[in-house]
């Protein structure tokens, strides 16, 4: 079983390159589903669940190419008649369901094995299929399978989200776009990456208006066309490398940013006392004088992240005083809690609270990865404790980090993977 080890590193110094969003690449592979000729996708980082997404794709007739020297991957329809997505690939990542809503929209049929539940919660799909129910998809499930069917076409509707899920708002969209007539998207998701998902669709011949708020409005048009897109940068991963930066209180650069979609975590750090300084693609994260601690809440986008919430309760774990951290999101994300305490973090758990006391040092110690968020904020708390820190089941990590010990090593921190 590979490990990452990880010893104390002070002073980062250097620059990290941030790669593509892994939580906008997989939906936009989804999307090429919908296209008539090739997508080319540029910043594709190499990811585990970039290459489970692959092999769904060419499970569902697609022609995929991925040159992950250039981070480009090129995809095309060829076989557009396959309707099932089959257990052993939709079980391997359980954002495979985003694919209902393309084969829907273009091959009328799609029979998606329901997708597993996971560490940090039961993740429903209850929204998603409310959506395609109000679009006039007839939904069953059975044998542990979802299979929606539409007889004749698809009709836009008004669909109000009970809670701006991610995923639910992402495949009604796609579903939306070959539609007969208008949808409208009510308490939609705001994620950057919906965004991203839009523009996307948009080059393709979509006809979409307010992603990035909370009413998204959809024309149905008649066919969508392959195009060229360019993924924007990972926030989750920018914002991980920021917690390096200001755990082992030093200055680093983070490169390959968009600050606006970092805005939560800036404001957060800067109320810490951290000083960020934006600068050309990338900024500065300046924690030389140290840090205070913060109460964090996640929310929904443009709140705090919840795929953020481990990285910061890493930093807290060894700053002065009692911080709370709120995680309304998932109602399981503080498995990995028990981790940190085995190096020595005081955090006490209510129901959906953390409080964390701040101690002056943690001690290495033998601990795994819950999920791939968790995973990542183990390593941050590495970079500071005391001795030796082995992180076990990194394959979460690898799932959502490209090279993240290469990256790390790259601004000084001591970090090695060894094979198990
Ligand atoms: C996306 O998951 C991301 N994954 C997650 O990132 C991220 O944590 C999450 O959005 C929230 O930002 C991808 O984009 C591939 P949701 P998703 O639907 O779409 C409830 C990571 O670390 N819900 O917004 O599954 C659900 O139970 C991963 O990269 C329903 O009740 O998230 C949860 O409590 C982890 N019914 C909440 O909504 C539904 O039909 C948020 O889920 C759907 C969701």
């Amino acid at each position: 079983m590979d490990k990452f080890v990880v010893e104390t590193s002070p002073n980062l110094q250097g620059s990290i390159r941030v790669s593509g969003a892994k939580n906008s690449v997989l939906i936009i592979m989804a999307a090429s589903l919908l296209a008539e000729g090739e997508c080319v996708i540029e910043d594709v980082p190499n990811l585990l669940d970039v290459h489970v997404m692959i092999d769904l794709l060419r499970s569902l007739g697609s022609e995929v190419h991925y040159d992950i020297e250039k981070e480009q991957l090129t995809t095309k329809v060829i076989d557009p008649t396959i309707t099932d997505a089959s257990y052993e690939l939709t079980n391997r990542m359980r954002a495979s369901i985003v694919v209902m809503g393309p084969l829907l929209a273009r091959r009328k049929r799609a029979n998606v094995a329901l997708p597993g539940g996971c560490p940090i919660g039961a993740r429903p799909i209850d929204l998603h299929l409310k959506g395609f129910r109000r679009l006039g998809v007839n939904v069953e499930i059975g044998h542990g399978y979802v299979e929606g069917r539409v007889d004749g076409d698809m009709h836009g509707n008004t669909i109000y989200l009970d809670f701006p899920s991610v995923g639910a708002t992402e495949n009604i969209l796609m579903a939306a776009t070959l539609a007969k007539g208008t949808t409208i998207i009510e308490n939609a998701a705001q994620e950057p990456e919906i965004t991203d998902l839009a523009s996307f669709l948009t080059k393709m011949g979509a006809n979409i208006s307010g992603a990035g708020t909370s009413t998204i409005r959809i024309k149905g048009v008649e066919k969508l066309k392959g195009v060229r897109h360019q993924v924007i940068p990972d926030r989750i991963e920018a914002g991980t490398y920021m917690v390096a930066s200001v755990i082992t209180k030093s200055k680093i650069f983070v490169d390959n940013v968009l600050p606006t979609h970092l805005r939560p975590l800036i404001s957060k750090l800067e109320e810490a006392g951290v000083i960020i300084t934006p600068e050309g693609n990338g900024l500065y994260v300046d924690a030389r004088n140290g840090y205070k601690g913060v109460d964090i809440t996640t929310l929904p986008y443009p709140g705090f992240p919840t795929d953020m919430q481990a990285q910061f309760m890493a930093m807290l774990t060894v700053c002065e005083g009692v911080h709370r951290i709120r995680e309304t999101i998932f109602e399981n994300r503080f498995m990995y809690v028990n981790e940190l305490m085995r190096m020595g973090a005081k955090i006490n758990i209510d129901g959906s609270s953390a409080m964390v006391s701040g101690v002056n040092h943690l001690e290495g110690a033998q601990v795994k990865s819950t999920d791939l968020r968790a995973g990542a904020a183990l390593i941050l708390a590495g970079l500071v404790a005391k001795g030796k820190t082995e992180v076990f089941e990194i394959h979460h990590v690898d799932r959502g980090f490209v090279s993240i010990e290469k990256k790390l090593q790259s601004i000084g921190a001591n970090i090695k993977r060894v094979q198990g």
